[in-house]
């Protein structure tokens, strides 16, 4: 006979992913986490689903009022319909109000105990949320009592054969008890604030008693109506198999000296100043699979969608009125609201669920300082770009970088892990500004070594000839 534990889906999909299943069915699950992480949203999704699956679902509410309860409800647009919700407010007992400050009795804790068993097993719950564990935390002794009382609060409530979350507040500093150690699963939520922006908000399974969970932390956000959960990216668990697809600029000159054309599982780096033409380049090869069919992702940090329509309209030869194609995903992002899993997410939703055969990220930059706090920087660009070449994608990676490239600091570092790089400059002979462009890197197949004049017209970007060497002889790079 197996042992292994069914699972329980907790209603939010991508926590169940995380969770390989959902939460462990007839098990004692610890939820901790700070005010305002989301422990109670939680707990509510939980019980929710738990209505629309035909089970019965229990709140035991320790901390806040049933009304209180109804309000973070509304504010989610929830309703609560179908679950019971108890008050179970730890009154001092009768004619001895001023001893439960003093010193709380052995027998009150165990008499919330005691109730809280009573009202899951007449109940007959299937779910149950327990908000919150600091409330019979602050009922015991000291840390011998409490264990005592958990350990006999676990054994009766799996005796009901409930699925249990206990919400923890994590606000005592010492905790002299790890509640961890007497439950079967144990998820902690945290939120981190950021110098300037949205908070970001991680989770992380500590563990999972003889059931498996993807490991490490993973971004959420909490929304209206919704809880999202973004699993982080393990390159290796996707694969795709499409056959590969082949884009050519339709720049003349261009293709000739990157060698041909660019093709899926491949990624290129556009590097150059800033007003260069990085982004009027990148377009040019998403016009081409565009018309090709494919879908194309665009994700933007820095400009505005008016400026980015303004210049699909001039180089995909749209007209103001005509909406942008269906197989054209502009996405707007901004660096300060997102955090590195939900962008990921977003990317793989292009992916996965549009078939999205070309990602560019414009630029990279941007995208490094909503991950800036990150260690492993490199590594988790590297995840993204091995799942995108997994995936059978094309990437454009759009970086800003001054004159010269300069591997030891980003973004140019991460021109080591791409696999081609176009390099594109200005610099200056005579009295006028030029720009030039030149192929500096390709993995796969021979390129041009040559610098070219570079320009931008109404048309898009242009090639002109080789840059001679008189000119560059008097060439003064321009930071940008
Ligand atoms: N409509 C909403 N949109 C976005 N965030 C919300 C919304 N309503 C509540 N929140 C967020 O949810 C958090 C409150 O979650 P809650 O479950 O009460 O936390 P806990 O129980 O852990 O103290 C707060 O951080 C709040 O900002
Ligand atoms: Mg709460």
């Amino acid at each position: 006979m197996s042992t292994e534990v069914t699972r329980l889906a907790t209603g939010i999909p991508e926590l169940d992913a995380v969770l390989r299943g959902g939460v462990m069915r007839q098990r004692i699950h610890l939820i901790e986490g700070r005010p305002g992480t989301g422990k109670t949203t939680l707990g509510l999704r939980y019980l929710m689903h738990g209505v629309k699956c035909g089970e019965k679902c229990l709140y035991v509410t320790l901390s806040e009022t049933v009304r209180e309860l109804e309000g973070t409800a509304a504010n989610h647009k929830w309703s609560l319909d179908g679950i019971q919700i108890e008050e179970l407010m730890p009154l001092p007992p009768e004619g001895h109000p001023e001893q439960t400050i003093l010193l709380p009795t052995d027998s009150e804790l165990s008499t919330l105990v005691d109730r809280i068993a009573n009202l899951v097993s007449s109940a007959g719950a299937d779910r149950v949320v327990i908000d919150s564990m600091v409330e019979i935390r602050l009922l015991a002794r000291d840390s011998a009592h409490y264990r005592r009382q958990i350990i006999d609060l676990r054994q009766r409530l799996s005796a009901t054969g409930a699925t249990v979350l206990m919400l923890d507040d994590l606000t005592s500093d010492t905790r002299e008890f790890e509640l961890q150690s007497a439950v079967h699963g144990v998820l902690t939520l945290e939120q981190i604030e950021r110098s300037f922006g949205a908070a970001r908000r991680r989770l992380r399974v500590v563990k999972m008693r003889g059931g498996d969970f993807q490991s490490g932390w993973h971004d959420y956000a909490i929304l209206t109506g919704e809880v999202l959960v973004f699993p982080s990216l393990i390159a290796q668990e996707h694969h795709r198999d499409e056959p590969e697809i082949h884009a050519l600029s339709h720049v003349e000159g261009l293709d000739e000296m990157f060698g041909g054309p660019m093709s899926t599982g491949c990624s290129t780096m556009l590097i150059g100043p800033s007003g260069v033409g990085k982004s009027t380049l990148a377009l040019q090869y998403a016009l081409s699979m565009v018309q090709a069919g494919h879908h194309v992702g665009y994700f933007t940090f820095d400009e505005d969608e008016s400026t980015l329509r303004s210049r699909l309209v001039m180089h995909m030869g749209l007209d103001e009125q005509t909406r942008q194609p269906r197989n054209f995903h502009l996405n707007r992002i901004n660096p300060s609201r997102i955090s590195p899993g939900e962008f990921i997410w977003k990317v793989r939703r292009l992916v996965e669920d549009q078939n999205a055969r070309m990602i560019i990220i414009d630029s990279i930059n941007s995208y490094i300082d909503v991950i800036r706090e990150e260690k492993s920087l490199l590594l988790q660009m590297n995840e993204l770009f091995s799942y995108l070449a997994n995936m059978n994608v094309m990437s454009i990676i759009i970086g800003a970088h001054s004159a010269s490239l300069d591997t030891s600091k980003e973004p140019d570092a991460l021109s080591i892990i791409t696999d081609n790089i176009i390099s594109l400059r200005y610099f200056e002979s005579g009295s006028m500004v030029h720009k030039a462009i030149c192929v500096l890197k390709k993995r796969q197949g021979p390129h041009s070594l040559e610098i070219r004049h570079l320009s931008l017209t109404e048309d898009g970007v242009q090639i002109g000839p080789p840059v001679v060497p008189h000119a560059l002889a008097g060439e003064m790079p321009l930071e940008c």
